[in-house]
């Protein structure tokens, strides 16, 4: 693990993360035996209102990834930008310590849905096609792999604090390709989420594989999961048929990778399309409800909630993706003094 950098003084525009105290349970330790308490649905229970390790003991992959500006100290997280009005708030910070602040002023949750676009481990020295070249695939250090376990571990922490922060009836949709898509669902269930669906997001135009030993990539899955197995997650069902002509809407959906028009604002090189993300809030969820994206990125959650009226919250460790979720929400960008 990278050597810790110093930090900066705790932030005021957030209660500082306080919600646990002692040593990081770890998964294999802090679960109470299999039989002990009897059955599957208790123990999920158990495991799901574990207390959160305290902030300084979890494995933080941000670790070393730091503000360009500030050398050797972790920006504090802070609200860094919102509009009240339309109910949009952007952070800047680690969205484990941002989730922790939130679910200490909401411990019982407070959003209805949460999508999350984690870091897929995949900016780990391989090719890829862009633009008819052939380049590296490197989307930013926070995209490296760990290792496969250290990789679930952080899975595990930050979907153990979405679940924390969904309503009793919220859902969590995640996207991903099988870099990381099969550790988020085993965490998934190892929480006691309930799977609901697996998407397929098929890309009609995938560029071409150049290595020319494997099929051309041209899918991503996102998995959909209701907090545990007691919620009535909300499935706007005739929404969905009228949207795919009067007939039941499948679970693969195909649509295009975003094109120069979602991009004249600037770019995210992980950008989501806008079309992806508009089904989803409009699959599960309502008009005013609240919604979390805790990898925000370039913003596309955050526009689409725009778009379709509901409230926003996203979290993003890079200023230069704050600004940019900012000037694409029509904030003319730039209004974030990011010290
Ligand atoms: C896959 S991208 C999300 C792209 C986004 N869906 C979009 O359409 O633009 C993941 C983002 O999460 C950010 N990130 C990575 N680790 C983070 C962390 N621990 N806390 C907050 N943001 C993080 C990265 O800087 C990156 O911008």
């Amino acid at each position: 693990m990278p050597t810790k950098p110093k930090r900066a003084p705790a932030a005021p525009a957030l209660p500082a993360p306080s919600i646990s105290s002692g040593p990081a349970p770890r998964y294999a330790e802090g679960s109470p035996a299999k039989g002990s308490n009897g059955s599957l649905r208790a123990r999920h229970a158990a495991r799901a209102a574990e207390p959160y390790p305290a902030y300084d003991d979890v494995f933080r992959p941000t670790d070393g990834i730091l503000a360009e500006d500030t050398p050797g100290v972790l920006q504090p997280s802070r609200l860094a930008w919102q509009d009240a009005a339309r109910g949009l708030f952007l952070y800047h910070g680690d969205c484990l310590a941002v989730m922790d602040a939130i679910a200490a002023k909401h411990p019982d949750g407070v959003f209805d849905l949460i999508f999350a676009d984690p870091p897929y481990f995949l900016s780990n020295g391989g090719i890829t096609c862009h633009a008819g070249k052939m380049v590296k695939v490197d989307k930013g250090d926070w995209d490296k792999s760990r290792g496969p376990e250290l990789n679930h571990e952080f899975n595990t922490e930050w979907l153990r604090r979405c679940q924390r922060l969904l309503k009793p009836h919220g859902s969590l949709w995640v996207s991903g390709t099988h870099h990381v898509i099969f550790s988020v669902g085993y965490a998934m269930q190892q929480l006691g989420m309930k799977i609901l669906n697996q998407v397929t997001w098929q890309k009609p135009n995938p560029p071409p594989n150049l290595a020319c030993r494997y099929f051309t990539h041209s899918t991503e899955t996102v998995l959909w999961a209701a907090k545990n197995e007691k919620s009535k997650h909300t499935f706007n069902y005739a929404a969905m048929k009228t949207a795919n002509g009067g007939k039941q809407m499948k679970d693969v959906w195909t649509l295009t990778a975003p094109g120069s028009a979602e991009k004249t604002l600037g770019k995210h090189p992980t950008q989501k399309p806008l079309a992806l993300l508009e089904r989803i809030l409009l699959a599960a969820s309502h008009p005013g409800d609240f919604v979390l994206d805790p990898f925000m990125g370039g913003g596309t959650t955050a526009v689409a909630c725009a778009k379709l009226a509901r409230k926003f919250a996203g979290i993003e460790l890079d200023p230069r993706w704050l600004n940019l979720t900012e000037t694409r929400l029509g904030a003319g960008g730039g209004i974030m003094p990011c010290r």
